[in-house]
C-alpha cells in the first residue's frame, strides 16, 4: 500500500471527549488515516462511535474515563499500552463550557451569576484534565522518546470573551501550559502543540442551556445570538467546519509537523476580537 503524505498508519492515539463533536470528528478523520484511535469520555456514547470508525471495534477502543480523577485518567493510559503497547498522540480535548457572568446587577448571586461550584467543574475539566492525561501519557512518551501531546484551547482563550470568563481563563491556561511543557518535553523527543478555535458548525457543547445561558449574559434574546453566529465578523465568512480542525489535528500530529512545538494554531476563518 502506497504511503499517505501524513503517515499516520499504525500510530496510536488517545482522543478525550472522543464520544462526540470535534474528538469524534478528530477520532474520524484519524481511523481514516490508518491510526489506531482509544476514544476516551465519559459519555457511554463513545461505545457507539466506535462502529463508525473506519476499522471497527476491532481495531479501536472506547475507554470510560473522567478526565478530572487521576486513577480514571492512569487507567485510560493503562489499557492503551496493553492493547497496543505504545502511545503515540495525546489530544487533551474533553471540555465544557457554563457561560456566566462575573456579577449580574439584575439578579445578584442569581442563575447566570458564576458559582465556585461551576468554576471548580470548569478548571477541573478544562485545566486540571489536561494536566492529568498529559502527566499519564508524557511518562509512557519519554520512554519511547518520542510523542505529540495535542491541547485543545479556544479563540476565547487570549482574546477573553463576555460571559465565558472562566472557561476563557482554562483555555488560556492551555496556552501557557503548551508552551511549558514543550520547553519540559522537546528533550525527551515530544512535542506540544495547541489548537484554539473560533466560531465552529454545531456541537454538543451548544446546548438550550448553554445558549440560553449566553444570551443572558449579553443581553441579547437566544434568538438574537443564533443570528450573531452568522452575523459575526468572520473574514472568511462562515463558521468553521469540525472536519476543518481534524484536518489540522492530524497534521499536528503526524512527522509533516516535526518542527512545529510550544505553540497555539488560531483556526478561527481569520476572526478575532482584537
Ligand atoms: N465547539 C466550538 O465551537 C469550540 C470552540 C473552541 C474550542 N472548543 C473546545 O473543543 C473541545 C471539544 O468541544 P466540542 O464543541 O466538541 O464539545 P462536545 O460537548 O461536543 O464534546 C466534549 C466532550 O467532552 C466530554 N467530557 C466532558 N467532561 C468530561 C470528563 N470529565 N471526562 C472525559 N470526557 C469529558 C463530553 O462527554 C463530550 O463528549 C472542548 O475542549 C471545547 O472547549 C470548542
Amino acid at each position: 500500500m502506497e504511503k499517505s503524505w501524513l503517515n499516520l498508519e499504525g500510530k496510536v492515539a488517545i482522543v478525550t471527549g472522543g464520544a462526540s463533536g470535534i474528538g469524534k470528528a478528530v477520532a474520524q478523520k484519524m481511523a481514516e488515516q490508518g491510526m489506531n484511535v482509544v476514544i476516551s469520555d465519559v459519555n457511554p456514547a463513545g461505545q457507539e462511535v466506535l462502529k463508525e470508525l473506519c476499522g471497527g471495534p476491532q481495531k479501536h477502543l472506547f475507554i470510560m474515563t473522567d478526565v478530572t480523577k487521576a486513577e480514571s485518567v492512569e487507567n485510560m493510559v493503562q489499557k492503551t499500552i496493553e492493547k497496543y503497547g505504545k502511545l503515540d498522540v495525546l489530544v487533551n480535548n474533553a471540555g465544557v463550557n457554563l457561560p456566566r457572568l462575573l456579577v449580574d446587577p439584575k439578579d445578584p448571586k442569581g442563575k447566570f451569576e458564576l458559582k465556585e461550584k461551576e468554576f471548580d467543574l470548569m478548571v477541573a475539566i478544562n485545566q486540571k484534565g489536561a494536566f492529568l492525561c498529559a502527566q499519564a501519557a508524557a511518562r509512557e512518551m519519554v520512554k519511547r522518546n518520542s510523542g505529540v501531546i495535542i491541547n485543545m484551547s479556544s479563540e476565547s482563550g487570549l482574546e477573553g470573551s463576555e460571559g465565558q470568563s472562566c472557561y476563557a481563563a482554562t483555555k488560556a491556561a492551555l496556552y501557557s501550559l503548551t508552551r511549558s511543557w514543550a520547553k519540559e518535553l522537546g528533550k525527551y523527543g515530544v512535542r506540544v502543540v495547541a489548537l484554539a478555535p473560533g466560531i465552529l458548525e454545531k456541537t454538543a457543547l451548544r446546548t438550550e442551556a448553554y445558549e440560553e445561558a449566553l444570551a443572558y449574559t449579553r443581553g441579547i434574546t437566544v434568538e438574537q445570538l443564533r443570528k450573531s453566529y452568522e452575523k459575526v465578523s468572520i473574514p472568511l465568512g462562515r463558521v468553521g467546519r469540525l472536519s476543518e480542525v481534524a484536518d489540522l489535528v492530524c497534521f499536528l500530529a503526524s512527522d509533516r509537523a516535526s518542527y512545529i512545538h510550544g505553540v497555539t494554531y488560531n483556526i478561527t476563518g481569520g476572526k478575532s476580537r482584537g
